[in-house]
């Protein structure tokens, strides 16, 4: 059962102006509501921060939600007698970059572990499958702008990949394992150059990943992603949104037990 944690005061209107009244806010991030320890180690992270309420109503014991800051839920609760948190990151690889940093930095998370949709790009990819990302391609500019022309490598933990992989063959679920594309635009002008990835192997695309496994390395945490094919850009196939549940069902549970497992 999900609790929400009592609502903090308004502090007072500010000085500067009549109508400007200051949020309440967290001691130790800007976006993020809460105080240090409320967050687990262990985090994990949807895009949709209304899948991260989801994931707390149905899968953890004694939760609290620690953040209402911009409706970015979060949430803390324990699942097989573990601390874990639950934290919606929007969409794309700028915003992700700002809960994952501020998890990290301001509330010691060590373990991400994204959930999250993605677009097939190879024949073998069906919608339903789980994708699980060795490593991210990415056009975004930020790494460009982070290692100026220097190509960083953004890869995954491999002890929470090993762990996954197990989970998911232990689960009989029907799951892939490679490198997937973090694009910076949902429709994109370019579909060439995703065409050209899945040329050299790239299994499928979503919006966040280099980012997540950017900043994770940067402060020596673990990352990693799983995501269900919602829909192939090799068939135009989609799925429908009672699959997309059960499927994010499933994917949930995969990520869960890879958590529990490290
Ligand atoms: N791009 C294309 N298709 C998708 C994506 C994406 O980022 N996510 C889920 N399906």
């Amino acid at each position: 059962m999900v609790v929400a944690s009592a609502p903090q005061p308004l502090a007072a209107a500010q000085a500067s102006g009549p109508c400007l009244v200051r949020l309440p806010s967290s001691p130790v991030s800007i976006h993020i509501g809460g105080a240090p320890g409320d967050v687990a180690e262990r985090v994990l992270l949807p895009g949709d921060p209304l899948r991260a309420e989801w994931i707390a109503q149905n899968y953890l014991d004694d939760v609290t939600c620690y953040t209402r800051t911009r409706n970015m839920l979060g949430f803390t609760g324990s699942y097989g007698g573990r601390r874990i948190s639950v934290q919606g990151t929007g969409m794309g690889q700028p915003s992700l970059g700002i809960y994952v940093h501020e998890l990290v930095t301001g509330f010691g998370a060590q373990t991400l572990i994204r959930v999250g949709s993605c677009g097939a790009l190879v024949p073998k990819v069906a919608i339903r499958d789980v994708v699980i990302a060795m490593s991210a391609c990415t056009d975004s500019s930020m790494n460009q702008l982070r290692f100026e022309g220097v190509d960083f490598a953004p890869t995954a933990d491999f002890g929470l990949l090993r762990a996954c992989v197990e989970q998911a063959e232990r689960a009989g679920i029907s799951f892939h394992v490679g490198p997937i594309a973090a694009w910076d635009s949902f429709y994109s002008d370019r579909p060439e150059l995703l065409k050209r990835l899945s040329e050299y192997g790239v299994l499928a695309v979503e919006m966040e990943t280099a980012e997540l496994y950017t900043v994770a390395a940067k402060h020596g945490v673990r990352a990693l992603t799983v995501c269900t094919a919602s829909d192939s850009l090799v068939t135009g196939e989609k799925t429908s949104a009672e699959e997309r549940e059960r499927t994010f069902s499933a994917m949930v549970e995969l990520a869960l037990a890879t958590s529990a497992q490290v």
